[in-house]
């Protein structure tokens, strides 16, 4: 079944789900966690080119793993390579300025130097893929397409973003709240490398 993401869509999910008897399939969908209340609004990040996600992301659908590859299965999600890009941008907006630009940087062989959003300190140890294996992939409520739900509890709503902002603290106290609610590890070592 595809993604509920009508209001239509999320009543046929909930119908489902009790029709199966179980919890109603939205239960396990997102992290077990009250969201967090405060926002953390990071400071704009210019890069090299803007990025935008939303018309990746949300217009054409694309999904966060198909360019964050690696997040699945270790602790980086990665940032696509310029040949990922031109798999589209050799035919497509090849006259947009941004896009000329993309192409000069794939034509002289150098990545477009991206900055980094977000970025917990040195002695902090993150991985995306236990969180990425727990909530998404082990998660029976939880469908891969709806993969940015998850992310979103992290990074907030990228797929609206025209260029990717921090929005989320990533503190301690974040971190150990949604591990409290879902039984993550709570020894300082965990994290603390
Ligand atoms: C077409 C490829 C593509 C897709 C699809 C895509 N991204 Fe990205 N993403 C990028 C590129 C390129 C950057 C680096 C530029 C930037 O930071 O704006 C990036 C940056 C990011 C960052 C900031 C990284 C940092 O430095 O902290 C986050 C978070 C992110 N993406 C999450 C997502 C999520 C969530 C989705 C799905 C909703 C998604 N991305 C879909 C290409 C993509
Ligand atoms: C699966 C195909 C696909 C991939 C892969 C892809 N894009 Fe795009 N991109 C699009 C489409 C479709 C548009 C919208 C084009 C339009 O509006 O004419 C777009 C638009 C853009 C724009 C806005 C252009 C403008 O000025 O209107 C930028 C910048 C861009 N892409 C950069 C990238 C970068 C950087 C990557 C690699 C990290 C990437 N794209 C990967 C399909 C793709
Ligand atoms: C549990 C919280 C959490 C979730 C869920 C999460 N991230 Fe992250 N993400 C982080 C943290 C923390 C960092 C900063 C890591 C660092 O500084 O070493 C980060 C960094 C990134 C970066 C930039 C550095 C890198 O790892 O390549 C990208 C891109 C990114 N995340 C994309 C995603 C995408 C896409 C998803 C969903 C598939 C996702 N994240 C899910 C917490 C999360
Ligand atoms: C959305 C809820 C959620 C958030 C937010 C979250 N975590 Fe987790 N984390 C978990 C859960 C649940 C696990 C246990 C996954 C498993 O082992 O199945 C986990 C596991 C981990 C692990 C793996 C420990 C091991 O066994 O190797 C580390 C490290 C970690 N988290 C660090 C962090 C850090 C650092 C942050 C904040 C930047 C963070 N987490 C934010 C839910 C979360
Ligand atoms: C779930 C992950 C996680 C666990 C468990 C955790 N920490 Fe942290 N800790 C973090 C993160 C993330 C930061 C960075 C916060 C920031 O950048 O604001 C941090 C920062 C710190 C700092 C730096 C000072 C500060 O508050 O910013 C100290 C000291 C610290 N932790 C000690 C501990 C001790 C002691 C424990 C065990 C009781 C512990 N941590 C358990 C994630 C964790």
């Amino acid at each position: 079944m595809s993604i509920p993401a009508s209001l239509g869509g999320w009543v046929l999910a909930l119908i489902l789900g009790l029709f199966l008897g179980g919890a109603p399939s939205w239960a396990a969908k997102v992290p077990n966690a009250v969201p967090p209340d405060e926002t953390y609004s990071g400071e704009y990040v210019e890069q090299p080119i803007e990025f935008p996600h939303d018309t990746h992301a949300a217009v054409n659908e694309i999904n966060c793993l198909y360019c964050h590859t690696y997040a699945r299965r270790s602790s980086v999600a990665g940032i696509p390579p310029t040949s990922k890009c031109m798999g589209c941008h050799s035919v497509i907006a090849t006259d947009k300025p941004r896009i000329k630009k993309l192409t000069e940087y794939w034509e002289k062989r150098q990545p477009p130097p991206w900055k980094k959003v977000h970025d917990v300190p040195d002695f902090v140890h993150f991985t995306h893929e236990k969180h990425l294996q727990r909530f998404v992939f082990e998660n029976e409520g939880m469908q891969v397409e709806d993969v940015a739900e998850v992310c979103a509890f992290c990074h907030g709503d990228v797929k609206s973003m025209t260029v990717a902002v921090k929005v989320r603290p990533l503190t301690m106290g974040f971190c150990r709240r949604c591990h409290e609610a879902n039984e993550g590890p709570f020894d300082c070592w965990k994290c603390h490398k």
